[in-house]
């Protein structure tokens, strides 16, 4: 019988050597790479929205610390709610390095106000493509968006695949949302996305005459919702975005709202000036209608 009680303490404290093992490894997964972006991001919050208040080399990180060197975005005084004459757009023709962020699927409870933070920080105004279900869910980050500058545009109520369902059915779809928008906001959305990139020019021309919205594709794509990891996230966008673009990502991901600080920044510094969807139509050549 000892020998079974000793057994038994043994394996005992076996798992309780593997279970404080695994604790004290878990924080340690992420790599280098997102450990560093996740400093550097906290450095960031914390040291408010005042870029003239943070020094290089006083923030305590590393010397690869960069988001001290981040630009402040121009305020661009571009006409808002134009929808322009075309049907659809993946990006516009402007002579300046104007570009528009979106972000899809939201909002979401605690990623999206992080994302906003961030953009609040650089004076960034984006377009949220929001989910009709998540809009009824968290109307106040809706009213947060409008508050701080932002655009809000329709992205159907169940994120639903519009080429797939009758014409009543993306009917409702879009209805739900226009008017969760406008109940939450008093402000009605002037474009919408199609969920997956799913649409067919039927659908593009029924959706305009209907509710008066172009569709809004990108012709940036980071494939983010994938998760390639934060740094992957902020290359592809960086690499791939040109003048004009309209830029995809989803702020239902953690990983991509890590993504953006670097993200941003750099695009900052290369002289990129971002905008809202209907301000980059607005600005495109022969502006918006
Ligand atoms: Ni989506």
């Amino acid at each position: 019988m000892a020998t079974s009680y000793t057994c038994l303490s043994l394996r005992f404290l076996s798992v309780a050597a593997i279970t404080l093992t695994i604790a004290i490894l878990l924080p340690s997964c992420k790599t280098p790479e997102e450990l560093a972006i996740d400093k550097r991001d906290q450095v960031f919050v914390a040291g408010g929205n005042d870029k003239k208040t943070k020094k290089p080399g006083t923030s305590g990180g590393t010397a690869s610390y960069q988001s001290v060197d981040r630009g402040w975005n121009p305020s661009v005084s571009a006409p808002r709610g134009g929808t322009g004459n075309k049907l659809s757009y993946s990006r516009v023709s402007v002579s300046e390095p104007y570009v528009a962020m979106t972000f899809d699927d939201g909002p979401h409870p605690v990623n999206t106000p992080r994302l906003l933070d961030i953009l609040k920080a650089r004076n960034i105004k984006a377009t949220f493509y929001v989910v009709g279900t998540n809009a009824t869910s968290y109307p106040h980050i809706l009213r947060r968006m409008i508050a701080e500058g932002h655009e809000i545009g329709n992205h159907t109520k169940t994120h639903a695949y519009l080429t797939k369902i009758s014409a009543a059915a993306v009917r409702s779809e879009m209805g739900f949302t226009h008017r969760a928008i406008v109940q939450a906001t008093g402000v009605p959305p002037k474009t919408m996305r199609p969920p997956y990139g799913a649409t067919n020019s039927g659908l593009r021309t029924r959706i305009k005459q209907e509710f008066g919205y172009p569709s809004i594709m990108w012709a940036v794509d980071p494939q983010d919702w994938k998760r390639p990891g934060s740094q992957v996230v902020a290359n592809r966008i960086v690499s791939a975005t040109t003048k004009g673009a309209i830029i995809l990502a989803h702020d239902i991901h953690a990983p991509t709202i890590t993504a953006m600080p670097n993200a941003l920044d750099r695009l900052l510094a290369k002289g990129y000036k971002f905008v809202t969807v209907t301000q980059l139509i607005a600005l495109g050549e022969g502006g918006a209608e």
